[in-house]
């Protein structure tokens, strides 16, 4: 079986895994600082923060940003189950904007109507790795006072207008699962210039907990002197999976070409198909390509689960991205109903993500091909 994503591990990996194994520090020691410095040198951002996975990444941003009871997070139902869960987790409410009908991502002219005095932030997805529009995200949020936190879980590696992902948003958060643009297993981080979001991120990380004696409240009592300031969490990072982080990002570039590699060479030989709608790419916006979702259109709409299942038998693993959040059972039960945007529905009604990563090789690329060529036709 091809599978839909797949990891890249070599021997520079292992051996920076097996180094933190053999020395003193498996955890809190000074691998996840270097990582951090790493990415904020790659993404062009002051501050990181890793933490345990993406969904940590997005609670903790969202703390970082006192999202809190009462407050409403407008967001695309384009996206995993995390970025609202995250949200919820926080007291506050998702309201879920539609999609652009080409890219996925957001539709900007739809974000206005849905503002209301207990708007607190946007969160920009960036669907299968395509940033989203954010200048005029960072536009709509500035005349409304608004957070503008970016979701990167797909987009690490990808640019704006010549600036790197990490550096568009006021937070920025990352996954590094295994099928994402640079792995630790299960990983995150957050991103930003803001240097009381970053004290809120180290906080929320380690139980709300400081040792930095300038941050004190209290007086300090003692050497042993620390003090819980907020309600955290442990989201911490190990520094096993932080050393894997290091040697991955050296690779990024290799990845993220190719992953442009593959996705030029699908376009090349899948344009053209009557129905088959591939994902787009604007002159100023580089994607990741962390995933490449083709879309059935018009006549093939309604023979998504039957091309969905003959590929998964023809050995090619696929996959739909994404179930509108709001159509999930839970947030059914939190009032949210069905149809609340149509664009997204319809997007996901014709959706298939077909294997895209670093290491798939020409010969796997081209029995995709083949078999979709051949499905379609039939
Ligand atoms: C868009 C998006 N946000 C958040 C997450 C959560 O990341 P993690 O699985 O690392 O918790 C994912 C994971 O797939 C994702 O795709």
């Amino acid at each position: 079986m091809i599978p839909y994503s797949h990891q890249f591990i070599d021997d520079e990996d292992r051996a920076a895994v097996d180094a933190v194994l053999r020395s003193d520090w498996l955890t809190q020691g000074p691998k996840v600082r270097e990582f951090e410095d790493a990415l904020t040198k790659y993404c062009g951002a002051k501050y990181a923060v890793a933490v345990a996975n993406g969904t940590a990444a997005l609670q903790a941003a969202y703390f970082a940003a006192h999202i809190g009871a009462g407050d409403e997070v407008i967001m695309s139902p384009m996206t995993f189950a995390a970025t609202a869960n995250a949200a919820v987790w926080q007291g506050a409410r998702p309201v879920f904007v539609d999609v652009e009908r080409e890219t996925g991502n957001i539709d900007a002219d739809l974000i206005e109507v849905s503002i209301t005095p207990k708007s607190k932030a946007i969160v920009a997805v960036d669907y299968s790795g395509l940033p989203c529009d954010f200048d005029r995200l960072r536009a709509i949020a500035k005349k409304h006072n608004l957070i503008l936190i970016e979701d990167a879980a797909h987009s690490l590696g990808a640019e704006y207008k010549g600036k790197k992902v990490g550096s568009l948003a006021d937070l920025t958060t990352m996954s590094f699962h295994p099928v994402k643009s640079i792995t630790t297993g299960e990983g995150g981080a957050v991103l930003t210039d803001n240097e009381e979001y970053y004290k809120r991120l180290l906080l929320f990380r380690s139980h709300g907990i400081t040792k930095n004696q300038t941050d004190f409240i209290n007086a300090s009592e003692g050497p042993w002197y620390h003090e819980m300031q907020e309600l955290g969490l442990n989201y911490r990072l190990t520094d096993m999976q932080a050393a894997l982080g290091i040697t991955q990002l050296k690779k990024l570039p290799t990845f993220m070409a190719a992953r442009r590699k593959i996705a030029s060479f699908y376009a090349k030989e899948l344009s053209g198909i009557k129905g088959l709608v591939l994902p787009m790419e604007f002159p100023d916006r580089k994607s990741s390509f962390h995933l490449y979702p083709i879309r059935l259109a018009g006549d093939l709409r309604s023979r998504r689960k039957e091309v969905f299942e003959k590929l998964q038998k023809a050995g090619i693993g696929v996959q739909v991205h994404y179930i509108p959040v709001y159509q999930h059972p839970y947030y059914r039960k939190l009032g949210y109903q069905k149809e609340l945007c149509p664009v997204a529905e319809d997007f996901y009604s014709g959706e298939i993500s077909i294997p895209i990563y670093p290491s798939l090789e020409e010969g796997d690329q081209r029995k995709v091909i083949v078999a979709l060529r051949e499905i379609l036709k039939s």
